[in-house]
């Protein structure tokens, strides 16, 4: 099937791929012309496991193909997925000016029927605006052309994306129509067999269910820094406390993870669009908030057990931090923990020398002007001369480290744990100082 996908970004390359990879002919357009060329030349703007992979093998074939001509790719195919990005406004609410840019571009070159997928992340009502802005310009045109909106959201997880899109948990479809419905079965069936994973709903549910989706994933983990908060009031530890919980299937072992708080680009930018969406519909979203408060804070916790552990202040102290980016196996520094961390210790006069195995690109260029950051080639490398470790981010590499070393290397004798990866009563052994998150100290 010939499919055309608007928008080079994450979402958009990522479906692109996947969907050749199962046989179908897709035309990527994308604004950005050096992207463009570099996708061209087999350069994949993000870090993404296995889909450097998937882009090249399917450029070779011909099946997949990139180009910044949007005229020639929305007449590519009569089935376009929309996937451009939907930056916040100010007030957290989602910008639309890409999806309308595009939307009104299709109205305004499309030569037959088109069926438009919205698959970017947008507000309830969304798949509506974009139908009735391409009806009304169609009006403005001679001819008698027709178009389907669907809504289509996706549920990818950085560093895990290509997984997710090939075998997915569920595909949500919104459509009040039959003909888009047999449609969508028809691309989806690859990633479709063992079970049906297809949902159909009206365009409104499908759209609201990828905001609730991430709502829900990141209350949980809010949740759980509360109650790790109040563990370490109560001298109980979170660790016991979380597989205590997670037993319960009604509440399972995922997402409960305690930690120095949820960045990313989808949970905090979701979050506060969806509080926008409730806002403008009258709606106070009281959890939604509170959510967002508790996570806010959370990003600061290690900060305040450092602050409280050198009473002397942070003035000539060195941290080594461990982890830059907003969780393992992806190089995203966006809104990540590490980035809070980093600024109070800065505002506090501290000095901070990193590590993160795939962000040391993205760390650069937001940091490296500062004389009071240094990036180190190895976790190794980042403990000389500090006073302090830090861990930020759980990569794999940072599970088992050579304490021995740690203490020799660290002054002050203490790690601060923002992800719970050590055991404290090991620590003791080798002489080391330990704070956690939710730990009983
Ligand atoms: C998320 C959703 O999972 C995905 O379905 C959606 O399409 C986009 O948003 P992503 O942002 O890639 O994906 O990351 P995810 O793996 O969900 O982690 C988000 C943040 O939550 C990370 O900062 C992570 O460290 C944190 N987290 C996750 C916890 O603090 N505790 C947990 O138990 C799980």
């Amino acid at each position: 099937m010939k499919l055309s996908v608007i928008g080079a970004g994450y979402v958009g390359l990522v479906t692109a791929a996947c969907l050749a990879d199962v046989g179908h002919q897709v035309s990527v357009v994308d604004i950005d012309n050096t992207k463009v060329q570099a996708l061209q030349l087999g350069r994949i703007p993000i870090f993404e496991p296995g889909l450097a992979a998937i882009v090249q093998r399917n450029a070779e074939k011909g099946r997949l193909h990139f180009t910044n001509d949007m005229v020639a790719a929305i007449n590519f195919a009569s089935t376009l997925f929309i996937a451009v990005g939907t930056p916040p406004e100010e007030d957290g609410s989602a910008d639309l000016k890409h999806v309308l840019a595009v939307a009104n571009a299709i109205a305004t070159h499309m030569r037959g029927h088109k069926v438009v997928i919205t698959k970017s992340t947008v507000p309830v009502g969304t798949a509506d605006q974009v139908r009735s802005v391409i009806k009304e310009k169609l009006l403005q045109r001679e001819g008698s052309f027709s178009v389907d909106v669907v809504a289509n959201p996706e549920f990818l997880k950085e560093g895990a994306a290509v997984a997710d899109f090939m075998r997915p948990d569920r595909i949500i479809v919104g459509t009040d129509n039959d003909v888009c419905r047999l449609l969508m079965r028809e691309i989806y069936a690859p990633f479709n067999r063992q079970h049906d994973r297809m949902m159909f709903m009206d365009t409104r549910s499908a759209e609201l269910t990828k905001y609730a989706a991430n709502a829900m994933l990141a209350t949980k983990i809010s949740f759980m820094n509360e109650m790790a908060n109040l563990a370490e009031q109560l001298g109980a530890d979170i660790e016991h406390v979380r597989q205590g919980i997670g037993a319960d299937p009604r509440i399972g072992y995922h997402f409960i993870y305690p930690g120095c708080g949820f960045g990313g680009s989808c949970f905090p930018k979701d979050l506060n669009a969806l509080v926008n969406i409730a806002n403008k519909v009258g709606y106070r979203a009281d959890i939604l908030q509170s959510v967002i408060h508790v996570n806010q804070c959370q990003k600061l916790r290690l900060f305040e057990k450092i602050q409280a552990h050198f009473t002397d202040g942070l003035e000539d102290k060195t941290f080594a931090v461990w982890g830059l980016s907003f969780k393992p196996k992806t190089d995203d520094m966006r809104e990540a923990p590490s980035i809070s961390l980093m600024s109070a210790i800065w505002a506090a006069g501290g000095r901070v020398q990193a590590y993160d195995p795939e962000a040391m690109d993205a760390a650069h260029s937001l940091f490296g002007h500062r004389d009071d950051f240094s990036l180190a080639s190895s976790p190794e490398e980042a403990l000389q001369g500090a006073d302090a470790l830090v861990v930020c981010t759980e990569w794999h590499v940072f599970r088992a480290p050579d304490f021995e070393l740690i203490k020799k290397q660290l002054s002050s004798s203490v790690i601060f744990d923002g992800r719970n990866l050590y055991d404290p009563e090991r620590l003791k052994f080798y002489g080391l100082q330990y704070y956690g998150i939710g730990r009983g100290n």
